[in-house]
């Protein structure tokens, strides 16, 4: 049951997203044939930019941690035959979705967290030993880390409800984390359909990782 409707969510993923960015219009500074760029409000208080600013470096950061814990994952459990095509499923989602948090970053002119080669290490590490572990684990992992990032993903629609709509940017930024909280989201309901709680020590794997994931949460919101 589970195949079906995560091999849906992926072969229709590229074909939505395709036509997500076409009728957003997102657009690359970068390129001079690029239409009007969506940067972000003027009207906006200091306070609001701020948090917008951490906002955005949070989800970036977040979207390489994820893209480089499916990578270590996958390193291990590429060819098992039930989590290698999971795995690689679930990659190549956050793939798109670091594509998007690269170009809002470069939009909304956001300093990237200084704690990017960290984050890719530490992801690709954490992804490769749990997967070490079996295939329980590097569900829970998964479990874990999206429980986390959907958490996250949907504090931040509250916190955007008082960002003003009359910018095209807004409206667009509240699409782009409300549908990326729906697929974390669809990636913690795939770990825990394969059997993310039969992990060896799974309240213990699940409390490490996460309280790793809002420890890394909270740096990169600083720096
Ligand atoms: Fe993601
Ligand atoms: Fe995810």
């Amino acid at each position: 049951m589970l195949r079906p409707i995560a091999s849906r969510i992926s072969h229709s993923f590229s074909r939505d997203f395709r036509r997500f960015l076409a009728s957003r219009a997102y657009t690359d500074p970068s390129n001079s044939n690029s239409p009007a760029v969506t940067t972000t409000p003027t009207n906006i208080t200091v306070k609001q930019r701020n948090e917008l600013d951490s906002a955005l470096r949070i989800d970036q950061a977040g979207e390489i941690a994820a893209n480089a814990i499916y990578h270590g994952q996958h390193f291990i459990l590429g060819r098992d035959p039930v989590a290698g095509p999971l795995i690689k499923e679930m990659w190549e989602q956050e793939k798109k979705h670091i594509e998007v948090m690269d170009k809002l970053q470069v939009q909304h002119n956001i300093r990237p967290t200084i704690l990017t080669p960290i984050a890719r290490v530490a992801g690709f590490g954490l992804g490769a030993v749990t997967a070490l572990m079996g295939k329980e684990a590097a569900m829970a992992c998964t479990e874990a880390v999206e429980t986390v990032i959907g958490e996250h993903y949907n504090d931040q629609l509250k916190e955007m409800e008082s960002l003003p709509s009359d910018n095209p940017s807004v409206p667009l930024l509240r699409e782009v984390v409300e549908e990326f909280r729906d697929d974390e989201l669809e990636h913690l309901e795939i770990a825990v359909v394969n059997h993310a709680q039969r992990a060896p020590a799974h309240a213990l794997l699940s409390s490490f990782i996460g309280a790793g994931c809002k420890i890394a949460i909270e740096l990169c919101r600083r720096v």
